[in-house]
């Protein structure tokens, strides 16, 4: 048979990995495509870095376009990183007839919808299973297992940093500060934490999940994104003592009449006894809610090196095969085209701990904030007395924007010291 050349544009945390794992397991990858694996070219910055494991010299170039357009591999996996020159080189690569694999979820995020143009134009495939929770198979489920069912809802663990992050809150009562400097001695979090602890990297999962999900086209933008860095002890221990845990989830969903989708991430308190809340450290979880299906719970490691190779290694032999069959993997859809909503569309039930001042009427005063913006309160429990009173209340399912006038409200009484923390519950 023809081999199947590969050229690799990235040999860092994942793409040595890539590169080690194709080279070490030649045979038994070539077995199960039917042709011959070969990597025929490795595109890097620096020629002279240590990459871990020993490295053909010969196969290494600073020079990634060339690499395309000179050995004309089958196989492009791009995983450099960042937009440009990621871009440019994927879309030379489908000029080229090349079929693309990448984990790059923040190009993805930016302009999926026009690499997957390009692969269609070209008749190519774009694989790119490992932008998502790494090593977890997660978006050929939801592109091909789960293609006959009709998803409703994602929620997702998806980002390790923060996972642990708030697990340290959770188990050790540390402070966001104190936890992150842990996470970024044992390398879970980079020198600039931003990525990780503002969002973005669960929004451009959440991009990628909902397009595939809700068979939409849909981009970081429409994201609504919030981080972990205004998480406090006492929302973790407030989550704790009413039988909840904080996480950060990125959540996609159908809207209640259909005619949309909301796509967001956010802390929330999720029950101890939903299978999200057992997810510790730095893993990651999926969890999909689909009419015939029911409910899946997709878990693993979601980054590193080796696992997140696994993912790419799997979309190379994937690629391999169709274009030795003659053929290609499914394309996305959009046929959907199913609006993101804005924030103030999207309903779920919230947490509120109220410090209230130890005057007569308070109940009753708080009642009525609620009622007035018709959020409907589902249980209310007062801790402490006097001036260290507080109520602790969680609403039924009400509107964002009900909510925020609600809290808006209730910071203008004068039984009202503080709104000391306001936080979505979401898994039941
Ligand atoms: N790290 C993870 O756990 C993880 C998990 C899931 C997805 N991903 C995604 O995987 C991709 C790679 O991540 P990573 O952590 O492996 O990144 P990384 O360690 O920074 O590696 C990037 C690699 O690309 C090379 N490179 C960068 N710009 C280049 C250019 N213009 N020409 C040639 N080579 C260039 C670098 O060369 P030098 O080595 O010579 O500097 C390096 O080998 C990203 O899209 C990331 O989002 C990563």
């Amino acid at each position: 048979m023809t081999p199947q050349t590969v050229a690799l544009l990235g040999a860092g945390v994942v793409g040595s990995q890539v590169a080690r794992l194709v080279l070490e397991q030649r045979d038994d990858l070539s077995a199960r495509v039917g042709a011959p694996l070969d990597l025929v070219g490795i595109a890097v910055r620096r020629l002279d870095a240590d990459r871990g494991f020993d490295v053909d010299p010969a196969l290494l170039t600073t020079d990634a376009s060339a690499l395309i357009r000179e050995r004309r591999p089958d196989i492009v996996v791009e995983v450099m990183g960042g937009i440009e020159p990621a871009r440019t080189l994927i879309l030379e690569a489908f000029e080229n007839g090349a079929g693309v694999v990448t984990a790059n979820k923040a190009l993805l995020a930016e302009d999926g919808a026009a690499l997957y143009a390009a692969a269609a134009r070209n008749g190519s495939d774009l694989y790119y299973e490992a932008s998502v929770a790494g090593a977890i198979p997660l978006l050929r489920p939801l592109r091909e297992s789960l293609v006959g069912d009709r998803v409703q809802r994602v929620l997702g663990i998806v980002n390790g940093t923060t996972n642990y992050i708030l697990t340290r809150m959770d188990e050790s009562g540390a402070a966001f500060d104190d936890a992150l400097a842990e996470a970024q001695a044992l390398g879970y979090a980079e020198a600039d934490p931003t990525a990780d602890v503002e969002g973005y990297d669960a929004a451009a999962k959440a991009a990628i999940i909902a397009g595939l999900a809700f068979h939409s086209s849909v981009t970081l933008a429409d994201v609504h994104r919030e981080g972990i860095t205004g998480v406090t002890p006492s929302d973790v221990a407030a989550a704790r003592e009413s039988g909840h845990v904080v996480k950060l989830l990125a959540i996609a969903e159908r809207s209640l009449d259909g005619r949309g989708i909301n796509v967001r991430v956010h802390p929330a308190m999720v029950p101890r006894t939903h299978p999200l809340a057992g997810v510790r450290e730095a893993y990651n979880a999926v969890f999909v809610e689909s009419d015939a299906a029911g409910q899946l719970m997709f878990y693993g490691r979601g980054a590193g090196g080796a696992p997140t190779a696994s993912a790419v290694v799997g979309d190379i032999v994937a690629v391999a095969r169709n274009r030795i069959s003659g053929g290609h993997g499914p394309r996305e859809s959009s046929y959907e085209a199913l609006p993101v909503l804005p924030l103030g569309a999207s309903t779920t039930r919230y947490y509120l701990a109220i410090d209230v001042a130890d005057k007569a009427g308070v109940l009753e005063k708080v009642a009525h904030a609620f009622a007035e913006h018709g959020v409907s309160i589902e249980t209310m429990r007062q801790d402490g007395h006097g001036d260290d009173a507080t109520l602790q209340i969680v609403t039924h399912s009400a509107g964002e924007a009900h909510l925020a006038d609600t809290v808006e409200t209730l910071r203008g009484l004068d039984v009202v010291r503080a709104v000391a923390s306001v936080m979505r519950v979401v898994g039941e």
